[in-house]
């Protein structure tokens, strides 16, 4: 998780570097760093906290250098832990995880080198250092050789001021050529505002950059010529455009993500189509909000068109020896396309026969790259870690899918094109949810309760809310409750409560009564007026008109408005949760 920018050229390097961390902050801020040749010799600012205590490196002048924005894994938060790394002549900046870095360690250690760090990453420079014989880019080869695990690398060398040799394997790496000289970083949106040429290096790809060009080899060093990124101005870091956090303005960007999600269900080419129309058996594979989009769309596929449809947590898939039955759809899910277990997940199934869709939110993700057919959920740039308008979107181009495979079976399903409005109408109902919060400011664990689909919005909602507030909360199934998680209610504990599903409205309002005989204070977000005048809610949130089949895609909301009013409320930055970061590109 982590990003790291890398550029040589002819402009100051520190600005631009401390312009491409800021945009790839989403990926991690618990500390930064920036190394810069001045002159032939390296200055390295580095400090705990976010991307903005490295103001002080802008006075450095020199053309050519290297950032990155942590997210610690091994290694606590702290200076000493931030990157660049040095050893020897060799000064670099990592993402990804080294799983052989413990034993690489008692290597350098019995050599008699000496280590300045917690991290995995140090070894890199030592290893480097060890295989350097003159040649910048074999030792850096060779090195890479040596290590198990994911990394992505943007190194200098003393002997080399004008250049940065790059290396990637499992973690993103974006290469571009400007007008004023070349550039790396994690994420095209960190140097797409520079109006680059831009490459995504694949597997084992080594990169050079230099002021007057940017060359590409193979893992073998011959070199190799990569598919040109195709992309707008649009892909450059958006604007809060006048909302206090990114997560709100997202999240008023829903209805607009769920007008353009349709058009992308459509989509996909003949090869989706087709198995698409002939699955037995759809695998959903994701994490976190995308697996509770995945969860959402079981129903969907199972109510509307009776495929049997399983959902499984990726990194549970991957390491399970899944069984994968002929005729097997896997749809991947993921916003960014780039988490880590998604993807391992994504190629076994692939690798076991499988038909593998990729439903993502990023045109140019690894996950896009291993896929059979795409579909682009359309939701526009997502910023804040807690992801919003994607899930909605998520959901929408999900039961297109469902409504598509039901259509060949001669089944109509309800039409999509409303979803829209009907999110339009819960957003503007959601601000309703702000007078709730006193309610949750107590510290006590929050329940979320619902059946059926209603359940998978529980828990979606659960995760907003413990993700951006700190607030223990839980997803739970309505029925499930008195079988043990009753013991937890006590007065006033806040409950909240799905109902949209009619056939199971009336037993979810069962648990609803058990838990307000024991003195909770439930809130209510439901399909059904008469529901919320009952005597037994505290508050409630009346949902506009929407075919009950896609209702996750807009009861969500107002359970997103009540995590980030509660995160406001008390006082966290909603936009970036501690400890976590928006792409999971590590284990
Ligand atoms: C959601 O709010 C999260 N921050 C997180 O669960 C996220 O959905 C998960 O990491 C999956 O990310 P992806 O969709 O980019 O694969």
């Amino acid at each position: 998780m982590c990003g790291i920018v890398g550029y040589a050229g002819r402009r100051d390097a520190a600005p631009v570097l401390l312009g491409g961390l800021q945009k790839l902050e989403y990926r991690g801020y618990d500390s930064a760093g920036v190394a810069v040749f001045e002159g032939g010799s390296l200055h390295i600012v580095r400090k705990k906290g976010r991307v903005k205590e490295l103001a002080e490196a802008l006075s450095l002048k020199g053309n050519v250098g290297v950032g990155h924005t942590r997210w610690a894994t091994h290694g606590a938060p702290s200076e000493r832990n931030a990157h660049p790394h040095t050893y020897g002549k060799f000064t670099l900046v990592h993402n990804g995880i080294i799983e052989n870095a413990l034993a690489l360690k008692e290597e350098c250690i019995a050599r008699g080198e000496k280590f300045s760090s917690d991290t995995d990453t140090e070894v890199i420079a030592h290893l480097i250092s060890w295989f350097y014989n003159g040649d910048f880019a074999v030792a850096v080869r060779a090195a890479a050789k040596r290590l198990a695990g994911s990394y992505a690398l943007a190194v200098l060398c003393a002997d080399f001021p004008d250049a940065i040799v790059c290396v990637r394997m499992k973690s993103p790496l974006i290469v571009g050529k400007g007008a004023d000289g070349a550039y790396v970083a994690s994420d095209l949106p960190a140097i797409a505002g520079e109006g680059v040429e831009a490459y995504a290096l694949e597997d084992g790809d080594i990169a050079i950059l230099r002021a007057e060009e940017l060359s590409l080899y193979d893992g073998d060093l011959r070199p190799v010529k990569r598919e040109k990124m195709q992309y707008s101005c649009r892909e450059d870091a958006p604007e809060l455009c006048g909302f206090r956090h990114f997560m709100k303005k997202e999240m008023a960007e829903i209805p607009v993500a769920l007008r353009r999600a349709p058009l992308s269900a459509e989509g996909g080419n003949d090869g989706l189509a087709e198995a698409l129309c002939r699955a037995e058996f759809i695998e959903i594979v994701a994490c976190g909000t995308a697996y509770h989009a995945g969860l959402c769309a079981k129903h969907a596929f199972e109510g509307l068109c009776r495929v049997p449809t399983e959902v499984t947590v990726a990194s549970e898939y991957r390491y399970r020896d899944p069984i994968v039955p002929r005729r097997t759809l896997c749809i991947a899910v993921s916003q960014s396309g780039e988490t880590a277990d998604t993807l391992a997940a994504a190629q076994l199934a692939r690798e076991r026969g499988a038909y593998l869709a990729a439903v993502t939110n990023v045109a140019y993700s690894s996950l896009t790259r291993m896929a059979d057919a795409v579909l682009f959920t359309q939701a526009g740039r997502e910023i804040a870690v807690a992801a919003t308008k994607s899930f909605n979107a998520q959901l929408t181009v999900l039961y297109g899918l469902a409504a598509r495979r039901a259509a060949a079976l001669g089944i109509a399903a309800p039409p999509l094109e409303g979803l829209s409005v009907a999110a339009e109408g819960a957003l503007a109902a959601a601000e309703g949810v702000r007078s709730w919060t006193p309610h949750f400011l107590s510290g006590k664990s929050v329940f979320f309760l619902g059946r059926g689909a209603d359940y998978c919005t529980a828990l979606e909602g659960s995760l907003k809310l413990k993700e951006i507030t700190y607030l223990p909360s839980e997803g739970y199934p309505a029925g499930e409750l008195k079988h043990g998680t009753l013991a937890l209610i006590e007065k006033n504990t806040p409950v909240v409560a799905v109902v949209t599903q009619a056939a199971l409205a009336e037993k979810t309002m069962n648990a609803v009564h058990e838990v307000y005989a024991r003195g909770a204070k439930v809130f209510l977000v439901t399909s059904f007026a008469e529901l919320a005048r009952r005597e037994e809610v505290t508050a409630a949130v009346v949902l506009p008109p929407c075919p009950e089949e896609y209702s996750p895609a807009v009861a969500v909301i107002p359970l997103q408005a009540l995590a980030y009013y509660v995160a406001v409320a008390r006082g966290n930055d909603p936009d970036k949760p501690r400890n976590l970061a928006k792409s999971v590109t590590v284990e």
